[in-house]
Order: structure tokens, then sequence, then C-alpha cells
């Protein structure tokens, strides 16, 4: 299996590259900007790992990718939109930056990759997104990560559509709360949280099976018709920011 997985240097999208090139034979080309993390993956797992640091909040980036999976990989299996942050703050407390920012890297950037990289892709191949079980609640302590991750679930709907016509799979995840530096990096502690090995397992599992959907854990495929109802989701107790 070749794949390009985004965010492989921590959480869901490490713990990904981690049991695909061990268990599974996968070549990946791996992304992230923490260089020093990317040189670590490489030496645990060796020649099935090629690091590319890019910073997915510059359109460029996707180029540069597009290049290194044509000549590292030349087709592609599994492409896994992974790479996203969230920030805990009020919608009126953003910043330009941070607003284009988050857009950028959780909504657009994973488009746009894909796009880029249909050429690539073998019929029969897949596409994952993570996106989050929170879309279909009020995110109101992270209400700006809530809609962009709001906007992909919606695209992504439509997105399957088109590439099942070219014999590409789309698999949307949808997690709830998983313990990995996101929280911590977006201005909050969480308490409990799922283990993001058992997440990327499921998502392995997934893949093969063809699944459209998931949901980690499975019950929260409920919150779909329960969304109606559902309080808004505040965020951990122990917030750090204002
Ligand atoms: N943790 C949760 O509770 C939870 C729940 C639902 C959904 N999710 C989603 O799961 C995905 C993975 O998150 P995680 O929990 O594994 O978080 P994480 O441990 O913080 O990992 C995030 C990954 O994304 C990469 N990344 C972030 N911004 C980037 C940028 N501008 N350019 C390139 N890479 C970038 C990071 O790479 P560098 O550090 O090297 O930049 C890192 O590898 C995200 O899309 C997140 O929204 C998480």
């Amino acid at each position: 299996m070749k794949a390009v997985i985004t965010g492989a240097t921590s959480g869901i999208g490490y713990e990904l590259t981690k049991i695909l090139c061990r268990e599974h034979g996968a070549r990946i080309v791996g992304v992230g900007r923490n260089r020093d993390k990317l040189n670590e993956v490489k030496r645990e797992l060796g020649e099935c790992f090629q690091p590319m640091a890019l910073d997915l909040s510059r359109f460029e980036s996707v180029n540069e990718l597009y290049r290194e999976a044509e000549v590292s990989l030349g087709e592609v299996d599994l492409l896994v939109n992974n790479a996203g942050f969230g920030l805990y703050k009020k919608i009126t407390e953003h910043t330009a930056e941070e607003l284009a920012s988050l857009i950028t890297v959780n909504f657009t950037t994973p488009l746009l990759l894909t796009i880029k990289m249909l050429p690539l892709m073998k019929k029969n191949s897949t596409v994952v997104f993570v996106i989050t079980a929170g879309v279909h609640v009020l995110m109101q302590s992270l209400p700006v990560y809530g809609a962009s991750k709001a906007g992909l679930h919606y695209a992504v709907k439509a997105l399957r559509r088109e590439l099942s016509e070219r014999g590409v799979n789309v698999l949307a995840v949808y997690p709830g709360v998983v313990k990995t530096s996101f929280h911590s990096r977006a201005g909050s502690e969480i308490g409990e949280g799922l283990d993001p090995g058992k997440v990327a397992r499921e998502i392995i599992r997934a893949i093969e099976e063809k699944k459209k959907e998931l949901y980690v854990p499975r019950y929260l495929s409920l919150a779909k018709v329960l969304t109606l109802i559902l309080p808004p989701f505040r965020g951990p107790a122990k917030e750090t920011g204002s």
C-alpha cells in the first residue's frame, strides 16, 4: 500500500503511520511541520517512511506534497487528510490570521489536496477525512474549529458522490475526544479521552471494509439523530484561556 498522511508527527496521524508501516507494509509520505519529530519518526520507522516538512496553511504546500508523492510513490492507494488544529476561543476573540489559518488547514487544504492528488489515486483507492463528532452539536468553546469541520463534513458528502464516479472511496471519520496534544495546543486540558492508537486501528478497519463513515466510539453516530436536542458542547471544565 502507498499512502500520504497529513499530521503524521503526532496523535492519530502518527499512530496511523506507525501501524500502517509496521503491520501493513505500507510506504508512506508523512507530513508535519515539526522537523525534529519527522526525523524521529523516520529513525523509528526507517525505509517505509518518507518525511515531508510542510505548513498546510500555505497553498503551495499542496503542490509540493503532490510532487513528492509522484516521485516517491508514483501512485497512491490511500490519502489521509488528518492534520488539523483548534483554538479554545470565542469567535469574537479570533484574529484575522487565526480565522484564516483554521479555515485553511481544517477545510480548504484537505479539499485542495484531494483534488490535486486525484491523478495519482488508483481505482478503488481511499481518501480519508478526519472530521469530528462535534459537527453534530454546537461546539461553543471551539466555535471556529467547529465551523471549519462542519464545512468539511458538508463538502465531503458532496465529494463522495463525485469521487465514486472515479472509483475512489471516501471515508469520513468522526472521533469523540481523543487524548492527543490537540487540546493543549488549542489552549485547554482534557481529562479522559480515547486512545489515539485505538482510533487509528478503527480507521484502518473502516478503510479495509470500504466504509463511508466511522464514528469512534460507534455510539456517537447517535449524535446524527440527537443533534436537535443535544446541549452545546462547552468543552473541558479546566479551560486555561479566558
Ligand atoms: N484530539 C481530539 O479530541 C480530536 C477529536 C476529533 C477530531 N480530531 C481531529 O483529528 C485530527 C488529528 O488531531 P490529533 O488529535 O491527532 O491532534 P495532534 O496530536 O495535535 O496532531 C495534529 C497533527 O496535525 C499537524 N498539523 C497541524 N497544523 C498543521 C499545519 N499547519 N501544517 C502541517 N501539519 C499540521 C501536526 O503537525 P506538526 O505538529 O508537525 O505541525 C500534527 O501532526 C485533527 O484533524 C483533529 O481536528 C481530534
